[in-house]
This record gives structure tokens, sequence and C-alpha cells, in this order.
């Protein structure tokens, strides 16, 4: 699956896609993150993406044209299955079901925008508008790369066998909180407290296992 993510600061993502789960997946070529400078379509020979806002106000909004030159480029070489989604703290919520429809793709594109906002024509040419909660970031490459991860790690052969995905959180029903896990030293002792790993888990009993963690795993 290809990942075009549309920004005045292509560079931004360098350093967490070249690390862990992204960095293999693409090493693996099961993913391809193609960052977009948006100001390589900008229109004027200053390469300038923003301007005033009409009517007055503070800040700087993103300009139409460049953005809708950018689209259309993607547009273009785009695989078939493709959606353009615009990052925004306007948009319907991002979810684990929103992850799984976008995980059928071949392709997405996310607009990332900086400033104050976008001259509102853009929302004309994008596929839909998606926020990763209700809080306001600076702009959508942090929500691009969120949404980036939560689609690429559902995606055949990218956690590998050592993970998986199937048992996670969210991952059955967007109700669904996954069972406790723990690892070593079976007793963790602080403030004089002891901490226990709870017996089952080393009862070496998949069955009794399966039980618990079944009643452990909670409905929100
Ligand atoms: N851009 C700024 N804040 C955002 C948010 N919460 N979700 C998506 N895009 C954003």
């Amino acid at each position: 699956m290809k990942f075009n993510l549309l920004t005045i600061f292509p560079h931004i993502f360098d350093s967490y896609i070249n690390e862990s789960i992204l960095k293999r997946a693409q090493a693996k070529d099961l993913i391809t993150i193609n960052p977009v400078n948006l100001r390589d379509f900008a229109t004027d020979k200053h390469s300038i993406i923003d301007d005033t806002p009409y009517g007055g106000g503070p800040g700087m909004i993103m300009k139409v044209e460049p953005l809708y030159k950018a689209i259309k480029d993607i547009r273009s070489k785009a695989k078939k299955k493709h959606r353009v989604v615009l990052l925004s703290p306007q948009g319907k919520s991002f979810t684990q079901k929103v992850a799984s429809d976008y995980a059928k793709l071949d392709e997405i594109t996310f607009v990332c925008g900086r400033y104050e906002g976008f001259d509102a024509r853009v929302s004309e040419f994008v596929d839909e508008e998606v926020s990763i909660g209700s809080y306001v970031l600076s702009g959508g490459e942090l929500p691009a790369l969120v949404v980036t991860e939560a689609v690429a790690r559902l995606l055949p052969g990218v956690l590998g066998h050592e993970h998986s995905a199937d048992d996670e959180t969210y991952s059955k029903d967007l109700d669904y909180i996954e069972y406790p896990q723990y690892t070593r030293p079976e007793v963790f002792e602080v403030n004089g407290q002891e901490l226990k790993v709870p017996e089952i888990l080393l009862s070496g009993d998949h069955q009794k296992i399966k039980e618990w963690r079944k009643n452990k795993s909670s409905k929100k």
C-alpha cells in the first residue's frame, strides 16, 4: 500500500518512518511512504502556499491552487483503490473501524494543513475529512503519521508472526479492551508490596489461560 503525505514539511516524518515497524514494512516492500512537498505545486516563483484570509482576521490560510494542483497530480498517478483524506480537527473521528477500511485501499493520500487552516474550497477536491481527536494541533503531519501507522500495522505481513493485531484492544469491535499481559519477573516488589503475575498464567494449562484471558478482556 502506498501512503502519500502532502505537506510543506516533507522531512518532518524522516525520523519516525525510519524506525521500527514502519521501517521494516518499507524494507519488505509492503508499504511505500511518499512525502510530497506542497511547495513544488506553488503557482508563483516564490513558492508561496499561504495568504491572508478574506474578511480579515489572524493568521494565514493555505491557498487553494497549490493544493488543487498537488492533489490532481497525485490522483493522475494513483493506483485504482485510492482515497484523498484531509486531516483537520473538523473531520469525522478516526477509529479502528476507519483504519481497517483504509487498509483495504491500494493507496491513500493525506493532506496535511498548517497555519490557521485551508481555503475551504479544498474540501471539493478531497474524498473525506478526518480528525484524530477533539483537540487542535499545529498541523496535520502528526495526525497523518498516526493514521499511517494504524493502517500499516493491519496490512498482511507488517507485524510478522511474533505480533498479531488480532487480539488487540479495539480489534474485535470498538468496545473491546485487550486482556492484561505480564512478563518476568513473577513477583515485583515495590514499596513493601508484592505485585504477582496471576498464577494461572504460570500453570501451562492453555485451555485455562484462554478462558482467563477471555474473562479478563472486557467491554469498555
Ligand atoms: N490538524 C490539527 N489538529 C488536528 C486533529 N486533531 N486531527 C486531525 N488533523 C488536525
